[in-house]
């Protein structure tokens, strides 16, 4: 085998360890975040998509005007997103950016950057387990 095709079976087999990583990763953000959400409203009966769909558009009232999450992540979280300074964000969709939501300490410092900036606070551990299932499916 010529050195180029080791180099590409090597960088595959890479690709699918990282992808197979991924998984494990996202699901244990998720039972924390259920944890979380059971503590914090005992009626907590699991994730939505859909709630996090709508918590992806809903616009809000910011600082400097409406703004929703789809602001900077774009109309359709599949696309590439911008932030106001007209820098890409990559995909927040999983199927186009496997790598999205499996390091909790990313994870959490953007929930609370943007949740504040958008909704004016924090968002719940709910809402952020909908936002997370509703991109896992997408
Ligand atoms: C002002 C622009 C802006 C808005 C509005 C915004 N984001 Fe983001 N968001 C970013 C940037 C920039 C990043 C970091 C770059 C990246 O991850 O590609 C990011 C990353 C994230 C991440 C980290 C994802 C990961 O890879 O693990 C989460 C979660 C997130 N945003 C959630 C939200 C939610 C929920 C909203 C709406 C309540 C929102 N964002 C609104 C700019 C924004």
């Amino acid at each position: 085998m010529k050195t180029w095709s080791l180099l590409a079976v090597a960088a595959s087999a890479g690709l699918v360890a990282s992808v197979a990583l991924a998984e494990p990763r996202r699901d244990a953000i998720l039972a924390d975040l259920r944890e979380q959400a059971k503590k914090e409203d005992p009626r907590f009966a699991g994730f939505s998509a859909e709630r996090g769909a709508t918590l992806y558009r809903a616009t809000h009232q910011g600082k400097d005007g409406p703004i929703s999450c789809s602001t900077c992540h774009g109309s359709t979280p599949l696309g590439n997103g911008q932030t106001r300074l007209g820098k890409a964000i990559d995909p927040m969709a999983v199927s186009k950016n496997p790598a999205r939501y499996t390091d909790s300490a990313n994870v959490e410092k953007w929930f609370k950057r943007n949740c504040t900036e958008v909704l004016g606070r924090g968002c719940t551990a709910t809402e952020k387990g909908d936002f997370i299932t509703f991109m896992s499916g997408q």
